[in-house]
């Protein structure tokens, strides 16, 4: 029912990862990867599996220009049984859709997307690493690639699917995190482009993270764009706040933040757990406050690659809170265990949201 993949294998398979090794985020490529290509009037073309390898763009392409440019990010797990599990892979290119009807690049198909990285992830499968915290993470992309200078959508694309086996995207594990608040710079705002995982929107918080971490600091939390004092998300993840016994997380409904398939599963754990949710406006100011009277017992971020990552200290203007001494807190934990135990197959799905290979 699916259009064909023509598969071409590599004559010269790669040095894999050496295991027991440190195996850094996002550095090695497996030996293939997926392509296809879209055509105005024809529509995605040529879907095929080849040889990773560095292609011939024309120096004209729109993306190099204008930035027509959308990503996604997901990780495919070894269980100890030998199958590989991917998690919630439709949310995914159903994100990448909304991501592409924001920047004016045609819808891909959901299924046929997740059929693609099933097949390009089943024929690297040697690929996937299992140490602790280690997977393999799946790296979706469409650029634009029509050799114009003029300012307009593309009439040409190319979509590829990179699998990249990695370790825990902080290289420190699951210890907890320093955040600094920025307050100067913004990363979204309404009817924007936030809600979307297109390159600008990461080319643009460079320069705070560079900030950030020339103080110290590993990520950088955003404000709002507007008044600069409501909590919008991490550089790549969302964040939640454990307040009176309660996760609390920025509401995603203005459009400025990243609705993180994370974040939703964590929201659906709680829920299930018994635990209240509350999906709002949270102030700086409420978060310092719920800081320092104790009110807030646990922070924690949340995305694909960092998994979930207790946040130990948070810097805003001249204050500095520490969350939890500093120490992962046991809900934190909790959400950790629950999800990655879910991914490797170690806790039962009762959510149906993992998809085997
Ligand atoms: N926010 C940003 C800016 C991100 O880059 C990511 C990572 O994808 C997330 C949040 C978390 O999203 P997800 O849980 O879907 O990976
Ligand atoms: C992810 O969590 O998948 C991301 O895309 C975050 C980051 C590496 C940009």
């Amino acid at each position: 029912m699916f259009p064909e993949i023509k598969i071409t294998k590599t004559t010269t398979p790669k040095q894999k990862p050496v295991a027991g090794q440190p195996l850094p985020f996002g550095r090695n490529f497996s030996d293939h990867m997926f392509v296809m290509d879209y055509v105005r009037g024809e529509g995605w073309i040529n879907p095929r599996i080849v040889p990773y390898a560095p292609f011939e763009i024309d120096p004209a392409a729109m993306v190099f220009h204008y930035g027509q440019a959308v990503f996604e990010g997901m990780k495919a797990y070894k269980c100890e049984d030998g199958t590989i599990n991917l998690f919630r892979p439709s949310c995914n290119f159903e994100r990448m859709n909304n991501s592409n009807d924001r920047l004016v690049i045609p819808e891909v198909d959901v299924d046929f997307c997740v059929h693609a990285t099933k097949m390009l992830v089943d024929i690297d499968k040697d690929w996937i690493p299992s140490g602790k915290g280690e997977s393999l993470y799946i790296r979706p992309f469409v650029i634009a690639t029509d050799p114009f200078l003029g300012v307009r959508a593309s009439d040409t694309y190319k979509f590829f699917i990179l699998l990249s086996p990695s370790g825990a995207y902080y290289a420190h594990g699951i210890k907890p995190v320093k955040i600094y608040v920025e307050d100067t710079y913004v990363r979204a705002v309404r009817g924007g482009t936030g809600f979307t995982k297109c390159a600008g929107n990461y080319a643009c918080s460079l320069i705070a993270q560079t900030i950030a971490h020339d103080k110290g600091y590993e990520q950088v939390l955003w404000l709002d764009g507007v008044e600069q004092k409501y909590i919008e998300e991490v550089g790549a993840m969302n964040i939640m706040f454990v307040i009176d016994g309660k996760l609390v997380t920025p509401s995603i409904a203005a459009g400025s933040i990243l609705p993180g398939i994370t974040r939703r599963s964590c929201i659906e754990i709680a829920k299930s757990m018994g635990m209240e949710v509350e999906e709002r406006k949270i102030s700086i100011e409420e978060v310092i406050e719920a800081g320092k009277s104790g009110r807030m017992q646990e922070c924690f971020g949340c995305g694909t690659a960092a998994v979930v990552s207790p946040v130990g200290e948070l810097k805003y203007e001249d204050t500095v809170i520490t969350i939890n001494n500093g120490e992962i807190g046991p809900i934190t934990q909790k959400f950790y265990d629950t999800i990655t135990g879910i991914q490797s197959g170690k806790v039962e799905d009762t959510y149906n949201w993992v998809v085997k290979v």
